[in-house]
């Protein structure tokens, strides 16, 4: 590491990793972008271009260069879930940190295999990319149920679901590439959270919806229950009610209520957490917009690697945990 930077290496050169290169811009040039990886060229070539970072066809050359001395501090995986494993494998090897976008892996099987890799080499930090996880109201909303601001805790409500039809002919809707639909896609940020705030959970319920034939559910309603208590606010059988959806009006939306008052946030409207008491008595408590997520997210994995600090980043425990509710999910909904 040089004068603090925080070199980052880029594989998967799609959708979401200009998420990441974002992110890296917003960091004020703690966060460079020295390294990218994409087996298809314009892919790479372009994110290159855009970032000044070396181009590689392959995780494989780009370990190979950083053992022949290429400087980089960690890596952030966007390919799809059932490329993870090897790259994985490669960066556990090398000893380069892992920030791994969601989910973990497309499979049950994947995702065990990918914890037990972290558990056995310790010393490489290795995260999942369970961005809502930075979203200052999702943090502001958890400390106010710990301090009772809505009572005993009842029921956490999430839904992220949009119309994306072009995911038809994409690998996100095959069944083999993916894993699973909506709910593995959108549903798996909301497992994800429903951890990060209320706690642990099981699937005890699930009703998927095919609107495209062989392909992944577009649609998933999942219940989750509670499994632990935390503190006197938040007791264990909290219930989740978890909407996820591709082929439907959008709407990106957390509720959660106890038994004194609820809270409330539409992502639409990204300055404003909503709290209400049983009267419905409304009180607006300013939040920073959840758009910050990516960048905050990127300097937690920065930080975690270079400070050693400790983090609210999802380790890879906690991707087998949302794996294992998806699973389950995935089940009871046949
Ligand atoms: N956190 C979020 O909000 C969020 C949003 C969108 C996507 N994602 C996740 O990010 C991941 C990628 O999604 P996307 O929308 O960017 O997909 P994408 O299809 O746009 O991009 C994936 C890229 O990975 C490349 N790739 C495939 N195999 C590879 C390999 N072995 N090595 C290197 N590169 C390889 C592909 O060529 C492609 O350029 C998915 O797991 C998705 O769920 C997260």
């Amino acid at each position: 590491m040089s004068d603090g930077q925080f070199r980052i290496g880029i594989i998967g050169a799609g959708g979401i990793s200009r998420a990441h290169t974002a992110a890296a811009a917003a960091s004020g040039g703690r966060i460079v972008v020295s390294a990218v990886v994409d087996p298809v060229r314009a892919q790479r070539d372009a994110l290159a271009q855009d970032t000044g970072a070396q181009a590689f066809d392959s995780i494989e050359n780009l370990v190979e260069a950083v053992s022949a001395g290429l400087a980089l501090d960690g890596l952030v995986v966007c390919t799809p879930p059932s490329a993870r494993l090897k790259i994985a494998k490669a960066a556990f090897k090398a000893k380069l940190p892992v920030l791994m976008e969601k989910p973990i892996a497309h499979t049950l099987a994947d995702a065990r295999k990918l914890a037990a890799m972290s558990v056995k080499n310790r010393k490489v930090p290795a995260f999942i990319a369970y961005c809502h996880r930075f979203a200052p109201a999702m943090n502001l909303a958890k400390d106010l149920i710990d301090q009772g601001k809505i009572g005993k805790l009842t029921r956490f409500e999430n839904v992220f679901a949009c119309d994306l039809p072009g995911h038809e002919g994409k690998w996100f809707s095959d069944p083999k590439a993916a894993g699973g639909g909506a709910f593995l896609d959108m549903g798996s940020h909301s497992v994800d959270l429903f951890h990060a705030v209320v706690g642990p959970s099981a699937a005890v319920g699930s009703v998927f919806a095919h609107k495209w034939k062989k392909r992944t559910e577009t649609a998933g309603t999942v219940l989750l229950r509670g499994t632990k208590k935390r503190g006197n606010f938040v007791p264990a059988g909290v219930a989740g009610v978890i909407l996820s959806g591709w082929a439907e009006t959008a709407r990106f939306e957390v509720a959660i209520v106890g038994d004194a008052g609820m809270l409330s946030y539409n992502y639409e409207k990204p300055a404003e957490l909503v709290f209400k008491d049983l009267n419905g008595q409304a009180e607006t408590i300013a939040v920073e917009s959840h758009e910050v997520r990516f960048a905050r997210q990127l300097a937690a994995f920065a930080d975690a690697v270079q400070k050693k600090a400790k983090s609210p980043l999802a380790t890879f425990a906690d991707g087998l945990a949302a794996a294992a509710v998806h699973d389950k999910a995935t089940r009871l909904a046949k």
